[in-house]
């Protein structure tokens, strides 16, 4: 028994030295170990499932286990060619942050509690906020990701526009708006009927002159619409919606205008996504996902308010238990800016990476996953078997392996059969979408440790399962 969970500070050192050298053997082992691996439950209930431990362990037994059992059985997020959903391309800096904040078991959520972390924090966002251009009044807060950051985008905007819920509002984006924003939006308490998906154009953009013709629509049926929803990056291809045209176009007609930049917005960086991210500066609120693009441990999401004011209309609340923390004027406490009380020092992931590595070195590294999808769709379009679906855009491509005659229906079950087989081998991980209602391969590829050569290996591969299904 052990009633004060005490260790000496030869264990903690030791137990500690143990975890670091798995995490350092684990990241240089990386490329080659398979991307995939998978148990069934019925294995992994046999191997963990137990009743309440009474009595403790060793932790070298406990910590076996792990490797057995469950660090074998994940999925490499992190691997040079894992190329599915959106990759989670870490950083050993971050890892590192993350145990000091727990080590110190930073209380994140007020001044009073941790004054160090907190203006880590403000520093930190006001370092995004620049980046991105927007005006000294932004502000934020790190959240535990893009939905986190969605949802609390959506209550600021609710707050200011419509100064709370009211039945008649209505909200617009495209199809290609990630689900997160739905889900915020029947969090919020938005029904069906006051959300309108409007249909793509052919590049898979929120297209001005529906989206305008619908809102005088909903105007002249004595609706109150509120809110645009811009992609500045939809996850299935990367596309950006005209955020420049829209932002002039909100602000003329008095509507919130949030951009879900969760993976794709950090492509700022970059020249190219410069470019193709213009007007992101005008938005009234931007979601970014540092645990995407920014090379952060999960879970590192942030969220960016043109005022940061309207985050503390929308969220403080000053009960009689906390009047202690209320503080002075420049004590900022975070958890008057968003939905947490009780909140980790996530700031200080990025805060040390950038401190690290320096910005520059984020510079290539967005530019390589960028790079990385030009690479993808250069060698797609010298094989005769694929179609490039939609160009490399912000590290996404998507494609279809399109042997002569064959049915679309069949090439779509195609399409799935391929990732399936990858999964199976476990060289590399990709998946499929749907656009315009045909199913598509798709490669994210915004690690910065992905090679040309691991680019060009997994097209071959899949294409040589689909030459293997197909006996061609
Ligand atoms: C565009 C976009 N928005 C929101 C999200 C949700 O982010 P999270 O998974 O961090 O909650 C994602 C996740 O992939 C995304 O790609």
């Amino acid at each position: 028994m052990n009633e004060k969970l005490h260790l000496t500070p030869e264990e903690m050192r030791e137990m500690g030295y143990q975890v670091v050298d798995r995490i350092v053997n684990h990241i240089c082992q990386l490329p080659d170990k398979p991307v995939t691996r998978n148990s069934s439950p019925s294995q992994l209930e046999k191997a963990l499932g137990e009743p309440l431990p009474e009595q403790g362990l060793d932790f070298e037994q406990i910590i076996q286990l792990l490797d057995e059992a469950v660090f074998s059985q994940i999925m490499h997020l992190d691997h040079p060619r894992f190329f599915a959903f959106v990759p989670g391309p870490s950083n050993y800096i971050g890892a590192l942050a993350t145990f000091l904040a727990s080590g110190f078991n930073v209380f994140a959520g007020t001044w009073l509690e941790a004054s160090g972390p907190a203006q880590i924090e403000r520093v930190t966002v006001d370092w995004i906020v620049q980046l991105f251009g927007l005006p000294k009044t932004a502000g934020g807060l790190f959240v535990s990701g893009g939905s986190m950051a969605n949802l609390t985008a959506l209550a600021v905007a609710r707050q200011v526009k419509l100064g709370g819920p009211s039945e008649n509002s209505t909200v617009y984006y495209s199809d290609q708006t990630h689900s997160s924003v739905e889900r915020a939006l029947k969090i919020l308490g938005f029904r069906r009927e006051q959300i309108r998906s409007i249909p793509s154009d052919e590049a898979f953009r929120l297209p001005l002159p529906e989206l305008e013709a619908q809102i005088q629509k909903d105007r002249s049926e004595g609706k109150q619409p509120f809110c645009v929803i811009a992609n500045a990056g939809t996850t299935n291809t990367g596309a950006v919606d005209p955020l420049e045209t829209l932002a002039e176009f909100c602000n003329q007609e008095g509507l919130w205008l949030h951009a879900d930049g969760a993976y794709g917005a950090p492509a700022i960086l970059s020249d190219q996504g410069r470019k193709q991210l213009k007007g992101i500066e005008s938005v009234d609120s931007l979601t970014i996902d540092p645990h995407k693009w920014l090379f952060q441990p999960y879970d590192t999401g942030c969220i960016l308010v043109r005022n940061s004011q309207h985050l503390k209309e929308t969220f403080h609340i000053l009960p009689e238990y906390l009047l202690d923390v209320e503080g002075k004027e420049q004590e900022v406490n975070f958890c008057d800016y968003g939905i947490e009380l009780t909140r980790s020092f996530r700031a200080l992931r990025l805060w040390m990476s950038f401190k690290m590595f320096g910005i520059e070195s984020f510079r290539r590294a967005v530019s390589h996953g960028i790079e990385m999808a030009e690479t993808a769709e250069e060698t797609l379009r010298r094989s005769p078997y694929w179609d490039v679906v939609s160009p490399a855009q912000l590290g996404v491509v998507t494609f279809r392996f399109v042997p002569d005659s064959m049915d679309e229906v069949t090439i779509d079950k195609l399409q799935q059969q391929i990732v399936n087989r990858m999964i199976q081998e476990g060289f590399a991980m990709i998946s499929t979408t749907v656009l315009r209602g045909r199913t598509v391969l798709r490669l994210c590829t915004i690690n910065p440790r992905t090679t040309k050569e691991d680019i060009r290996n997994t097209i071959q591969k899949m294409e040589d399962i689909g030459k293997t299904i197909y006996k061609i």
